[in-house]
């Protein structure tokens, strides 16, 4: 496609241009889309100047971030520095239930622990971001206070902090074209169409207080929705899906035993800039076997519900 390619060499040129000969570029990865590609974009045009750090915050899903990394690393030969802040991100957000106080720290603790990391590094001018078309124009309509619904952190707050110039090369693309660019970058599946994955992470979808032992129950019910969705061919088709975990327990049967336990919430729905959004009609026989193997495989589980609310008046995630 001679867009997509005369867009990479033009970005490789400009960011050459903005950057000289000896300039350093900080960027901080999370695994998603939009921040790879720009990792890869500007690893062609300065090679190891582009220094990438990678906060892992605890709250990544399963081997996400080793997976994510050791690809990146072996693949694009990027230079990536990992810090596993996960006990710190843990412990600043024991206790808290509230969903943007959640956000905040989770934010707040990001942009500090990349400033230190950002620090290390000599001669850095440059910060770059992937921030998208659509993510400018929801930054720009959500100036009021109580125009924000949900406060994103993936747009703004390390700039200023930083004193950095932004690079940005996808802030004037959608998700649509950022694909497409991943593509001709020759990126694999697992990275051109993977869901869009929420800067909190799994913390906002444990509904109420964080604990270990949720992480490690929602990442395994999380788990099981990923490979059904993809096993089954779904994965492609719908625009993110995903467990909740909900702080309440029910009753169940097990055997002859009463239990006691978690409810994990399925959310499956389609979108095209998640702006708004519809819950899928999924083929009741998916549904079924991704309930049965969440209950019959995960500790601590024995109820699935299915979400059926659209956006508005829902959102996507459930904090
Ligand atoms: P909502 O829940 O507002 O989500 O309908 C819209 C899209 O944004 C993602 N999302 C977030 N992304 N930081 C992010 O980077 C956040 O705090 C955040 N909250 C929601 C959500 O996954 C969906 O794609």
């Amino acid at each position: 496609d001679w867009t997509m390619s005369g867009f990479i060499e033009s970005v490789i040129r400009d960011v050459r241009e903005a950057v000289g000969p000896e300039g350093n570029v900080v960027c901080g990865l999370s695994g998603g889309i939009d921040s790879t590609v720009v990792a890869v974009l500007l690893n062609k045009a300065i090679g190891h100047r582009l220094h990438c750090i990678f906060v892992d915050n605890g709250l990544m899903r399963a081997q996400e971030v080793e997976e994510v990394s050791s690809y990146l690393r072996e693949h694009f030969d990027l230079n990536l520095t990992v810090v596993d802040a996960s006990e710190r991100f843990l412990s600043k957000l024991a206790g808290v239930d509230d969903p943007e106080k959640k956000r905040k720290i989770i934010g707040y603790e990001f942009i500090e622990i990349f400033d230190e990391e950002a620090h290390r590094i000599e001669n850095v001018a440059y910060l770059a971001q992937g921030t998208l078309y659509p993510d400018v124009i929801e930054s720009i309509s959500h100036k009021g206070p109580s125009a924000v619904i949900k406060s994103h952190h993936n747009v703004g707050g390390l700039p200023e902090k930083m004193k950095l110039k932004l690079i940005e090369p996808l802030r004037e693309l959608f998700k649509d074209e950022v694909r497409k660019v991943a593509m001709e970058l020759g990126m694999p599946d697992s990275i051109v169409w993977r869901h869009p994955f929420p800067g909190p992470g799994l913390a906002i979808r444990i509904i109420g207080e964080i604990t270990a032992e949720r992480l490690e129950i929602l990442r395994k019910a999380d788990k099981i929705v990923q490979n059904e969705l993809t096993a089954s061919g779904w994965y492609r088709k719908v625009w993110q899906g995903f467990a909740v975990l909900l702080p309440l327990k029910t009753v169940g049967v097990m055997g002859d035993g009463r239990t006691y336990e978690h409810v994990i919430a399925l959310r499956i729905v389609d979108s095209v800039d998640a702006m708004t959004a519809d819950w899928v009609r999924m083929p009741s026989e998916i549904l079924e076997r991704i309930s049965s193997r969440i209950i019959n495989e995960v500790k601590g589980v024995n109820r699935v519900v299915y979400d059926i609310s659209s956006k508005p008046p829902s959102t996507i995630e459930w904090e």
